[in-house]
């Protein structure tokens, strides 16, 4: 079918990042189209545009800031670029709509190595990201009318980095899927329940569940040693999953070894595992069976009643399976504040969107917000991962779902800020 006559104009000006042209048809059209045929919105035209030549590096000042007006259409090529989406963007473009290729506009800028634009397509993702999930809360709230209005009151209120925020209320917008849904819709096919009432297959490489879904795999190792490493020393240790038991092991080889060291694990048959194991021998170790939520508050209120020392934490990880990421960050927004000492770290197996490169920077960013809205600060530390390798061994094997396709992991390290 071919797009409405408006609707080709729109991508056509986005193509040629034509500035006039796109703000004069942005007052009556969505820019929300996308080409019949290759289902490329303006976003993914305009950074495409770049495929068959590429840009030469913007070397001139704009006039943006400096008081000098210039003629939009004769700034160079990569800044017109720039400006498009950002025009694109404040009119309620999507940021994360898929062509036929299976790309996102930002997934072409990361192949064409379009660092600016790429940044320009996250940074859309991060708003996006940040505003559902607040409106997730605020729904969360209660439905009845009074609810409502206080919801759109402070829905209207909301500003992102200095920015208008973009209309929350469309009818785009409302549609939208977000980068987490998407992540966590593919990522995790089972449900925390059904996953912890599944048959696991364990083998000395790798956990699967009955759906052939990697729960852990041996290619996590040097990610589990090196995320040790950050974390210590530290006397007292809490981890939630103990799965393949690595990075239990790894506590345990610190030296001094631990004093006590806490595990919290919810699948019988992991459970079992564990209970035969080494380490539930080794002195100071504790383990909780069952899901973290139900084991927690206990033993945070047995700290409250506690007469003696209150059980803190100097290492905290947390790495679990078929959860999401509100469950997370639930745990770092209740329980780490609870259970973390002073001057102790909290780190978390950092996976969600990692077979997307721009789902795996946006989610980074927006949990690098939320933790430093529960007053904890973090350190990113760049881990290579050998993912060609990987394929070429044929690690995924008889796996369903390759939950990784990224050269880099982002290792958190986070503390209390300050
Ligand atoms: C990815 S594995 C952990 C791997 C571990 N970090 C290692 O080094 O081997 C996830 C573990 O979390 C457990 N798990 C899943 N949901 C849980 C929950 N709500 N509470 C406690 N454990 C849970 C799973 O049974 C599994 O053993």
């Amino acid at each position: 079918m071919e797009p409405s006559p408006t609707a080709h104009s729109l991508l056509l000006a986005a193509t040629d990042h034509n500035l006039p042209a796109l703000r004069s048809l942005l007052k009556s059209q969505t820019p929300n189209v996308q080409d019949p045929t290759t289902l490329r919105t303006p976003l993914h035209l305009a950074i495409a545009a770049f495929e068959s030549s590429p840009p030469p590096p913007n070397n001139t000042t704009n006039g943006n800031g400096d008081g000098i007006k210039v003629d939009e259409l004769s700034l160079p090529p990569l800044e017109k670029a720039e400006r498009t989406l950002q025009l694109l963007l404040q009119n309620g473009a999507i940021w994360n709509s898929l062509d036929t290729n299976n790309e996102t506009p930002g997934c072409i800028a990361h192949r064409l190595g379009l660092n600016s634009l790429y940044e320009i397509m996250v940074d859309a993702g991060v708003r996006a990201e940040l505003l559902f999930g607040r409106l997730d809360g605020y729904m969360a709230l209660g439905d009845d009318d009074d609810d409502e209005e206080e919801e759109e009151e402070e829905e209207e209120d909301v500003e992102v980095e200095g920015e208008e925020a973009p209309e929350l209320v469309s009818e785009d917008k409302k549609e939208e899927e977000t980068a987490l849904d998407k992540a966590a819709e593919e990522a995790i096919p089972v449900t925390s329940d059904a996953y912890l009432s599944s048959k696991l297959e364990i083998d000395d490489d790798k956990i699967l569940d009955e759906d052939k879904n990697g729960v852990m795999m041996s290619w996590e190792s040097h990610i589990m040693s090196l995320t040790v490493q950050h974390l210590t020393p530290a006397k007292r240790i809490l981890n939630i999953g103990y799965g393949m038991g690595i990075i239990d092991n790894h506590f345990q080889s610190t030296t001094p070894a631990p004093t006590s060291h806490h595990i919290i694990e919810a699948h019988p048959q992991i459970l079992e595992k564990l209970s035969t194991s080494e380490i539930s021998k080794r002195p100071g170790v504790v383990i909780h069976s069952g899901r973290w939520q139900e084991v927690l508050p206990k033993l945070i209120n047995s700290n409250s009643e506690a007469d003696g020392e209150e059980l803190l934490f100097d290492a905290i990880y947390f790495d679990t399976f078929a959860e999401d990421y509100s469950q997370l960050k639930l745990f770092f927004t209740e329980y780490v504040i609870a259970l973390l000492s002073p001057e102790g770290k909290f780190s978390f197996f950092n996976g969600l969107g990692a077979d997307r490169q721009i789902s795996y920077d946006v989610y980074k960013k927006v949990v690098d917000i939320d933790l430093l809205e529960a007053g904890l600060e973090t350190e990113w530390v760049e881990v290579p991962v050998d993912s060609k390798k990987m394929e070429g061994d044929g690690e995924w094997k008889g796996v369903r779902r390759k939950y990784w396709d990224l050269e880099k992991y982002w290792l958190p390290v986070t503390k209390f800020i300050g």
